[in-house]
């Protein structure tokens, strides 16, 4: 316990440091800053306000995610009140991704996640319900799912853990340790070059659902929010 304690300080005080707002206060934007939940938790987490939309027959949703956990995690979770896996990114394992929407799995069997930040977009369509991932802006094979389906508004946007409840019913074995940046979410699918140039760079101006440059946040618990390098202010 003590050691623990100790570890946890240095931790503590950077966090103190590099968060400028208090925790559960309103901020816009992270352009330019990268999120990193140092562990898995029961209760820390970054919630992303995105305007409420009524649904979706389409999304592209982008990031850059590194993380040496073994257990599964959920990278992205969006929870409504009728259904709290309405879309979730979700990591199996180490090497298989999974997008969970309308309590369906596709499933991608992917690269090793590791320490190296990598960029993930995950796209969709209803009309011929074709789910793609892409990695690092090289396309995988083309899944099936939820044709003629749509995702519905409005829900809560959170990392760092998987919803059970709208912004809620978190789960430490469920909950996200790395570093996540350039969140972005559009309500349509991306063109490859545009993936490409996506994954590339950090846009300033993003996606019109979730745009990581304006879209506000709060966040609670051990998080912290700090510059990212890769993208020069
Ligand atoms: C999380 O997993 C550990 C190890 O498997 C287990 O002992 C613990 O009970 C789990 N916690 C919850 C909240 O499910």
């Amino acid at each position: 316990m003590d050691t623990v304690g100790h570890r946890m300080k240095p931790f503590v005080t950077i966090v103190l440091v590099i968060c400028i707002y208090l925790p559960g206060s309103d901020s816009i934007g992270m352009y330019g800053k990268s999120v990193r939940f140092p562990a898995k938790t029961a209760n820390s987490f970054v919630r992303l306000h995105a305007p409420d939309f009524p649904s979706l027959t389409a999304f592209t949703v982008c990031f850059r995610a590194a993380s040496e956990e073994t257990h599964p995690y959920s990278l992205f979770s969006y929870a409504t009140s009728i259904s709290d896996n309405e879309l979730l990114i979700w990591q199996e394992s180490k090497t298989e991704l999974w997008l969970e929407f309308h309590d369906q799995d596709t499933k991608f069997d992917l690269p090793e996640m590791n320490a190296l930040l990598r960029h993930i977009c995950v796209t969709w369509e209803s009309q011929e319900g074709e789910i793609t991932v892409w990695v690092n802006g090289r396309r995988s094979v083309r899944k099936f799912g939820g044709k003629g389906r749509v995702v519905k508004g409005p829900g809560a946007f959170i990392l760092g853990q998987e919803q059970d409840s709208v912004g809620g019913g978190f789960d430490i074995n469920q909950s996200f340790a790395g570093e996540i940046s350039d969140v972005h979410m559009w309500d349509h699918v991306l063109q490859p070059n545009d993936i490409k140039t996506v994954s590339q760079g950090c846009l300033r101006y993003g996606g019109n659902i979730i745009d990581w440059g304006s879209t506000h946040y709060t966040f609670q618990g051990i998080v912290a929010i700090g510059g990212n390098k890769d993208c020069p202010l």
